[in-house]
């Protein structure tokens, strides 16, 4: 099985499930434009992302790591009509350009898109203490996952879902000896799970176009 194999399965369950659309279209098309990488989420996994949102009834979604909002415009469009999405982007450059595509996609009173570092971002929503958040999706700079991930947590309800992208790296998530900080960070993470009494959590591989990584998914548990 080769790489090739993956991107045409891909192809095959992109025209078979999802119906093309110009608004997230010209979201990757003014991304590329602006030269921003092209790591965002494929349409299978945004999709993904679309429906646990709606299977989970989330009414407020935090998003950490906006890019030019390509994963923004799944999740943001599976909310209900008073529904809230929160951004979070260290790159101004990056906010500017996915502010425009979500203005595009119609959903500017729906979604904030907040500039700066993170982690501090995260530290200002603890100590305001407003409503919590039902979905979490970790897609940013893979060292401070596991920070991200205990900010989540004082941040959300029970029952509320954490999505983490890029945990597998090619399977070297399983090298206990690399030093990549990437894979060392999500090592970090995923070892943290096992001692993580707030939630319960799975891991899932996953290969397509953007080659082989996997996700973990959480649940944060009812007291
Ligand atoms: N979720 C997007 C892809 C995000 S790529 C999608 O799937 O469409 C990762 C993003 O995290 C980049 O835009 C990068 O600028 C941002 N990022 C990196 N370090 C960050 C930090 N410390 N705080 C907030 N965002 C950060
Ligand atoms: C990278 C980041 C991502 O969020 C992703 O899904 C794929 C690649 C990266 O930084 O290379
Ligand atoms: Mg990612």
């Amino acid at each position: 099985m080769t790489a090739e194999t993956w991107t045409a399965v891909d192809d095959f369950f992109e025209r078979q499930l999802i119906s093309t659309d110009p608004v997230l279209e010209e979201t990757l098309r003014s991304s590329a434009a602006a030269g921003l990488p092209s790591i965002q989420v494929s349409p299978t996994q945004g999709k993904l992302l679309h429906l646990l949102a709606q299977a989970s009834g989330a009414r407020r979604i935090l998003e950490i790591g906006t890019l030019g909002g390509y994963s923004t415009t799944w999740l943001a469009r599976a909310l209900p009509a008073d529904g809230r999405l929160l951004s979070l982007e260290l790159d101004p450059r990056h906010a500017e350009v996915a502010r425009a595509n979500l203005a595009r996609a119609g959903l500017v009173g729906k979604v904030e898109v907040r500039v700066g570092p993170a982690l501090e971002s995260l530290s200002r929503l603890v100590a305001e203490n407003g409503t919590p958040f039902d979905l979490v999706f970790i897609d940013a700079d893979k060292p401070n996952t596991r920070a991200y991930f205990d900010r989540a947590l004082q941040l959300t309800r029970p029952g509320a879902l954490l999505v983490v992208d890029n945990v597998v790296r090619k399977g070297e998530l399983a090298n206990p000896s690399s030093d990549d900080p990437n894979v060392r960070g999500m090592r970090e993470f995923v070892e943290s799970l096992r001692a993580e009494r707030r939630v319960r959590a799975t891991g899932i591989q996953t290969v397509g176009r953007k080659g082989y990584d996997g996700f973990v998914l959480a649940r944060v548990v009812t007291p």
